[in-house]
């Protein structure tokens, strides 16, 4: 097979890919699911949980691994990331009580359409962050500390994430991803890893991606079909 280039700057490529389904598909299902089906609800706030964990543990990562580093070397930079996160953090925990909120709510009806509203500028304003990140942030990184040290920080980037997190992490990541990156990434888990982590990260891909994509996948990495 011929040998497929590696973006020079895919830090934060996949997570923000996975972010980014995440709150469209919160934006979405907030707008159009019955909001007197109890089930449709609960179903809602748990994938909101998700998604809130996941950019959580994102934020935590960015702020212990990537934040020092962009501090030390783009000192302005830094500084506007980190006044992105306070300002943003906030207005998740906000969302999360909504959500909550919900259960109780007098007239769900017009509690959904408030937390719809509330969810899509919260998504604006995350979309427009992380835009900076990558378009504005990673290139200047890597003038800074050149294309290796960006990479050396990719590594400690997922080294810094707790494996239960990096799990959570895939159920958004992989069906936001195309097959390249899908490809790319479990491919080098499986190349990396012990067999046991990549055991668990491919349940994952056979739960959160589409039967004729977990297929596609396992013949790209030369796997046996899975079963089921
Ligand atoms: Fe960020």
């Amino acid at each position: 097979m011929a040998e497929r280039p590696v973006p020079t700057t895919s830090l934060w490529r996949d997570i923000h890919k996975g972010i980014r389904w995440g709150l469209a598909l919160l934006v979405t299902d907030s707008g159009s699911i019955d909001p007197f089906d109890e089930q449709a609800r609960e179903d809602f706030v748990a994938t909101l949980a998700l998604v809130v964990d996941v950019m959580d543990s994102h934020t935590r990562t960015e702020d212990a691994v990537t934040g020092p580093v962009v501090e030390h070397h783009l000192p302005e930079l830094g500084a506007q990331v980190a006044a992105a996160h306070a300002a943003l953090d906030p207005q998740l925990q906000a969302l999360v009580e909504a959500a909550e909120a919900l259960e109780g709510a007098a007239d769900p009806r017009a509690a959904m359409f408030s937390l719809h509203l509330d969810l899509a500028r919260f998504t604006s304003e995350y979309l427009a962050h992380v835009d900076v990140e990558e378009r504005t942030v990673l290139p200047a990184l890597e003038a800074a500390i050149g294309v290796d040290g960006v990479r050396e920080l990719e590594q400690a980037f997922v080294a810094a994430v707790p494996p239960e997190e990096k799990l959570d992490g895939m159920i958004l990541m992989l069906p936001a991803m195309n097959v390249e990156d899908r490809t790319e990434v479990l491919g080098a888990i499986r190349a990396g890893a012990p067999a046991e982590w990549f055991d668990q990260v491919w349940a994952v891909a056979c739960e959160a991606l589409e039967p004729d994509d977990v297929e596609v996948l396992a013949a790209r990495l030369q796997l046996d079909a899975p079963a089921g």
